[in-house]
Protein backbone atom coordinates (compact mmCIF):
# COMPACT_ATOMS: atom_id res chain seq x y z
CA UNK A 1 0.00 0.00 0.00
CA UNK A 2 1.20 3.34 -0.69
CA UNK A 3 1.62 5.51 1.90
CA UNK A 4 1.84 9.29 2.35
CA UNK A 5 4.83 10.62 2.16
CA UNK A 6 7.18 11.88 5.17
CA UNK A 7 8.87 14.63 3.74
CA UNK A 8 10.64 15.92 7.71
CA UNK A 9 13.30 13.28 9.36
CA UNK A 10 14.72 14.26 12.30
CA UNK A 11 18.30 11.84 13.04
CA UNK A 12 19.02 11.70 16.92
CA UNK A 13 22.31 12.19 17.96
CA UNK A 14 24.02 10.86 21.19
CA UNK A 15 21.49 11.12 24.01
CA UNK A 16 18.31 11.56 21.64
CA UNK A 17 17.00 8.26 21.07
CA UNK A 18 13.72 8.66 21.11
CA UNK A 19 10.33 11.05 20.65
CA UNK A 20 7.94 10.58 23.01
CA UNK A 21 5.74 13.88 21.53
CA UNK A 22 4.91 11.93 18.08
CA UNK A 23 1.54 10.61 17.91
CA UNK A 24 -0.19 8.03 15.61
CA UNK A 25 3.14 6.22 16.13
CA UNK A 26 4.85 3.30 13.25
CA UNK A 27 7.38 1.51 13.51
CA UNK A 28 8.91 1.31 9.59
CA UNK A 29 11.75 -1.31 9.33
CA UNK A 30 14.17 -0.61 5.77
CA UNK A 31 16.26 -2.27 4.23
CA UNK A 32 18.65 -0.78 1.35
CA UNK A 33 20.65 -1.16 -1.32
CA UNK A 34 23.64 -0.16 1.06
CA UNK A 35 22.67 -2.16 4.16
CA UNK A 36 20.47 -1.71 7.29
CA UNK A 37 19.68 1.46 8.49
CA UNK A 38 20.82 1.98 12.48
CA UNK A 39 17.30 1.49 13.50
CA UNK A 40 13.76 1.00 12.40
CA UNK A 41 12.38 4.34 11.95
CA UNK A 42 9.95 5.80 13.68
CA UNK A 43 7.16 7.73 11.81
CA UNK A 44 4.55 9.68 14.01
CA UNK A 45 2.57 13.21 13.95
CA UNK A 46 4.49 16.02 15.76
CA UNK A 47 2.15 19.56 15.57
CA UNK A 48 0.24 17.83 12.58
CA UNK A 49 2.86 16.74 10.48
CA UNK A 50 4.11 13.64 9.79
CA UNK A 51 7.86 13.03 10.76
CA UNK A 52 10.14 10.78 10.74
CA UNK A 53 13.21 9.63 13.58
CA UNK A 54 15.97 7.67 13.48
CA UNK A 55 18.99 7.42 16.45
CA UNK A 56 21.82 7.39 14.43
CA UNK A 57 23.77 5.69 17.43
CA UNK A 58 20.73 3.22 17.25
CA UNK A 59 18.53 2.90 20.44
CA UNK A 60 21.02 1.84 23.12
CA UNK A 61 23.95 3.37 21.61
CA UNK A 62 25.13 0.74 19.76
CA UNK A 63 27.15 1.60 16.66
CA UNK A 64 30.19 3.93 16.69
CA UNK A 65 30.53 7.07 14.10
CA UNK A 66 33.12 4.95 11.81
CA UNK A 67 30.50 2.04 11.81
CA UNK A 68 27.03 4.04 11.20
CA UNK A 69 25.89 2.89 8.08
CA UNK A 70 24.94 6.72 7.01
CA UNK A 71 23.73 5.72 3.06
CA UNK A 72 21.33 3.25 4.92
CA UNK A 73 19.88 5.78 6.89
CA UNK A 74 19.53 8.25 4.05
CA UNK A 75 18.42 5.81 1.26
CA UNK A 76 15.77 4.56 3.72
CA UNK A 77 14.50 8.33 4.91
CA UNK A 78 14.41 9.53 1.01
CA UNK A 79 12.53 6.15 0.65
CA UNK A 80 9.75 7.23 2.72
CA UNK A 81 9.73 11.05 0.76
CA UNK A 82 12.05 12.73 3.12
CA UNK A 83 12.98 16.34 1.93
CA UNK A 84 14.44 17.50 5.16
CA UNK A 85 17.21 16.44 7.85
CA UNK A 86 17.37 17.95 10.99
CA UNK A 87 20.49 16.05 12.42
CA UNK A 88 20.92 16.79 15.87
CA UNK A 89 24.35 15.97 17.26
CA UNK A 90 26.88 16.71 20.52
CA UNK A 91 29.99 18.50 19.38
CA UNK A 92 33.03 19.85 21.45
CA UNK A 93 33.42 23.81 21.27
CA UNK A 94 36.49 24.75 19.44
CA UNK A 95 36.24 28.66 20.83
CA UNK A 96 35.59 30.28 24.14
CA UNK A 97 32.19 31.81 23.03
CA UNK A 98 30.43 28.85 22.33
CA UNK A 99 30.03 27.44 25.79
CA UNK A 100 28.67 23.64 26.86
CA UNK A 101 24.77 24.27 26.70
CA UNK A 102 24.61 26.27 23.79
CA UNK A 103 23.53 25.18 20.39
CA UNK A 104 25.60 25.48 16.95
CA UNK A 105 23.47 25.55 13.80
CA UNK A 106 26.98 25.45 11.77
CA UNK A 107 27.15 26.43 7.82
CA UNK A 108 30.36 24.99 6.89
CA UNK A 109 31.92 21.53 7.07
CA UNK A 110 35.32 20.40 7.45
CA UNK A 111 36.27 16.82 6.62
CA UNK A 112 39.11 15.11 8.92
CA UNK A 113 38.08 11.56 8.25
CA UNK A 114 40.14 8.82 7.46
CA UNK A 115 38.79 8.02 4.35
CA UNK A 116 37.45 4.64 5.47
CA UNK A 117 33.70 5.75 5.43
CA UNK A 118 31.31 5.23 2.46
CA UNK A 119 30.96 8.84 1.11
CA UNK A 120 28.81 8.18 -1.84
CA UNK A 121 25.87 6.52 -3.30
CA UNK A 122 27.55 6.31 -6.83
CA UNK A 123 30.49 5.56 -8.07
CA UNK A 124 30.49 1.70 -10.52
CA UNK A 125 30.74 3.85 -13.67
CA UNK A 126 28.22 6.15 -12.22
CA UNK A 127 30.56 9.44 -11.88
CA UNK A 128 28.84 12.15 -9.90
CA UNK A 129 30.32 15.68 -8.24
CA UNK A 130 28.03 17.48 -6.62
CA UNK A 131 28.75 20.92 -4.87
CA UNK A 132 29.23 21.12 -1.09
CA UNK A 133 30.44 24.85 -1.41
CA UNK A 134 27.65 25.10 1.23
CA UNK A 135 27.05 21.63 3.26
CA UNK A 136 24.27 22.79 4.87
CA UNK A 137 20.94 24.36 3.50
CA UNK A 138 20.35 27.76 4.62
CA UNK A 139 17.02 28.07 4.96
CA UNK A 140 16.00 24.94 6.55
CA UNK A 141 19.42 26.22 9.01
CA UNK A 142 18.03 29.26 9.54
CA UNK A 143 14.16 27.94 10.61
CA UNK A 144 16.41 25.42 13.05
CA UNK A 145 18.25 28.05 14.31
CA UNK A 146 14.92 30.35 15.10
CA UNK A 147 13.15 27.26 16.64
CA UNK A 148 15.82 26.65 19.74
CA UNK A 149 16.10 30.82 20.04
CA UNK A 150 12.31 30.48 20.50
CA UNK A 151 12.52 27.98 22.96
CA UNK A 152 14.81 29.61 24.61
CA UNK A 153 18.07 28.30 24.06
CA UNK A 154 21.53 29.95 23.58
CA UNK A 155 22.23 29.52 20.07
CA UNK A 156 24.83 30.74 17.56
CA UNK A 157 23.81 31.10 13.79
CA UNK A 158 26.66 30.10 11.62
CA UNK A 159 30.23 27.87 12.58
CA UNK A 160 32.42 25.44 11.06
CA UNK A 161 31.66 22.09 11.99
CA UNK A 162 35.01 19.73 11.54
CA UNK A 163 34.31 15.75 11.81
CA UNK A 164 36.96 13.50 13.40
CA UNK A 165 36.79 9.91 12.69
CA UNK A 166 37.06 9.02 16.58
CA UNK A 167 35.48 6.60 18.16
CA UNK A 168 38.96 9.03 20.67
CA UNK A 169 38.79 12.25 21.15
CA UNK A 170 41.38 14.73 19.84
CA UNK A 171 45.19 15.04 21.10
CA UNK A 172 45.40 18.51 22.65
CA UNK A 173 48.34 19.08 19.48
CA UNK A 174 45.03 17.70 17.21
CA UNK A 175 42.98 20.33 18.90
CA UNK A 176 44.99 23.44 18.23
CA UNK A 177 45.08 22.48 14.67
CA UNK A 178 41.55 22.26 14.44
CA UNK A 179 41.25 25.55 16.01
CA UNK A 180 44.25 26.97 13.33
CA UNK A 181 42.26 25.64 10.82
CA UNK A 182 38.88 27.28 11.35
CA UNK A 183 37.07 24.79 12.87
CA UNK A 184 34.55 25.92 15.48
CA UNK A 185 32.58 22.69 16.79
CA UNK A 186 33.97 18.97 16.68
CA UNK A 187 32.18 15.87 15.88
CA UNK A 188 32.15 12.41 14.53
CA UNK A 189 29.16 12.12 12.44
CA UNK A 190 28.21 14.96 10.23
CA UNK A 191 30.59 13.62 7.24
CA UNK A 192 29.32 11.80 5.51
CA UNK A 193 26.11 12.35 6.44
CA UNK A 194 25.27 15.92 5.04
CA UNK A 195 26.62 14.88 1.58
CA UNK A 196 24.81 11.45 1.34
CA UNK A 197 22.07 13.85 1.83
CA UNK A 198 22.76 16.18 -0.64
CA UNK A 199 23.62 13.43 -3.09
CA UNK A 200 19.79 12.59 -2.25
CA UNK A 201 18.87 16.01 -3.15
CA UNK A 202 17.78 16.28 0.32
CA UNK A 203 18.00 19.84 3.00
CA UNK A 204 20.11 18.99 5.90
CA UNK A 205 20.82 20.87 8.57
CA UNK A 206 22.71 20.54 12.14
CA UNK A 207 21.43 21.40 15.52
CA UNK A 208 24.50 20.87 17.42
CA UNK A 209 24.75 20.79 20.92
CA UNK A 210 27.76 21.81 22.70
CA UNK A 211 28.92 19.15 25.65
CA UNK A 212 31.92 20.24 26.20
CA UNK A 213 35.52 22.47 25.46
CA UNK A 214 37.19 19.35 23.93
CA UNK A 215 40.81 19.50 24.51
CA UNK A 216 42.40 22.66 24.10
CA UNK A 217 41.52 24.89 26.68
CA UNK A 218 43.99 24.91 29.68
CA UNK A 219 41.56 25.94 32.28
CA UNK A 220 38.94 22.67 31.54
CA UNK A 221 39.09 19.30 32.24
CA UNK A 222 39.57 17.28 29.09
CA UNK A 223 36.82 15.98 27.37
CA UNK A 224 35.09 12.45 28.60
CA UNK A 225 32.44 10.45 27.10
CA UNK A 226 30.78 10.76 30.58
CA UNK A 227 31.08 14.64 30.36
CA UNK A 228 29.23 14.57 26.81
CA UNK A 229 25.96 12.24 27.99
CA UNK A 230 25.98 14.38 31.31
CA UNK A 231 25.74 17.14 29.25
CA UNK A 232 23.91 16.26 26.59
CA UNK A 233 21.18 14.71 28.93
CA UNK A 234 20.68 18.31 29.97
CA UNK A 235 20.25 19.54 26.49
CA UNK A 236 17.57 16.71 25.16
CA UNK A 237 14.52 18.21 26.42
CA UNK A 238 15.77 21.65 24.59
CA UNK A 239 16.25 19.74 21.29
CA UNK A 240 12.71 18.26 21.27
CA UNK A 241 10.99 21.60 22.35
CA UNK A 242 13.06 23.03 19.40
CA UNK A 243 11.88 20.03 17.01
CA UNK A 244 7.93 20.68 17.94
CA UNK A 245 8.87 24.33 17.01
CA UNK A 246 10.16 23.43 13.89
CA UNK A 247 7.36 21.19 13.20
CA UNK A 248 4.59 24.11 13.31
CA UNK A 249 6.61 26.61 11.86
CA UNK A 250 8.63 25.31 8.71
CA UNK A 251 7.15 26.22 5.46
CA UNK A 252 6.01 23.52 3.30
CA UNK A 253 7.80 24.78 0.22
CA UNK A 254 11.47 24.19 -0.73
CA UNK A 255 12.92 27.96 -1.65
CA UNK A 256 16.54 26.40 -1.68
CA UNK A 257 18.35 24.62 -4.63
CA UNK A 258 19.17 21.10 -2.51
CA UNK A 259 16.08 19.53 -4.04
CA UNK A 260 17.76 19.70 -7.81
CA UNK A 261 21.69 18.93 -6.36
CA UNK A 262 21.61 16.37 -9.38
CA UNK A 263 20.89 18.61 -11.96
CA UNK A 264 24.19 20.95 -10.91
CA UNK A 265 26.20 18.13 -10.26
CA UNK A 266 28.85 17.03 -12.65
CA UNK A 267 27.76 13.86 -13.73
CA UNK A 268 28.77 10.63 -16.13
CA UNK A 269 24.83 10.47 -17.10
CA UNK A 270 22.10 11.43 -15.06
CA UNK A 271 19.75 9.26 -16.00
CA UNK A 272 21.94 6.28 -14.76
CA UNK A 273 20.61 7.66 -11.07
CA UNK A 274 18.23 4.79 -9.72
CA UNK A 275 15.21 5.34 -8.09
CA UNK A 276 14.75 6.38 -5.18
CA UNK A 277 18.08 8.92 -5.60
CA UNK A 278 16.85 11.48 -8.59
N1 LIG B 1 31.26 15.07 20.47
C1 LIG B 1 31.06 15.75 21.61
N2 LIG B 1 32.20 16.34 22.05
C2 LIG B 1 33.15 16.02 21.13
C3 LIG B 1 34.53 16.31 21.01
N3 LIG B 1 35.15 17.07 21.89
N4 LIG B 1 35.19 15.80 19.94
C4 LIG B 1 34.55 15.05 19.02
N5 LIG B 1 33.26 14.72 19.10
C5 LIG B 1 32.56 15.21 20.13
Amino acid sequence: MAREPVKLAIIGGSGLYEMEALRDVEEVRISTPFGDPSDAIIVGTLEGRRVAFLPRHGRGHRISPSEINSRANIYALKTLGVERIVAVSACGSLREEFAPGHVVVPDQLIDATKGKRAYSFFGNGLVVHISMADPFCPHLSEYVYQAVKAVGGTVHKGGTFITIEGPRFSTKAESRVWRQWGADIIGMTAVPEAQLAREAEICYAAMAHVTDYDVWREAEEPVTAEMVIRRLAANVALAKEAIRVLARTLPEERPCACGSALQHAFATDLSLVPEPLK
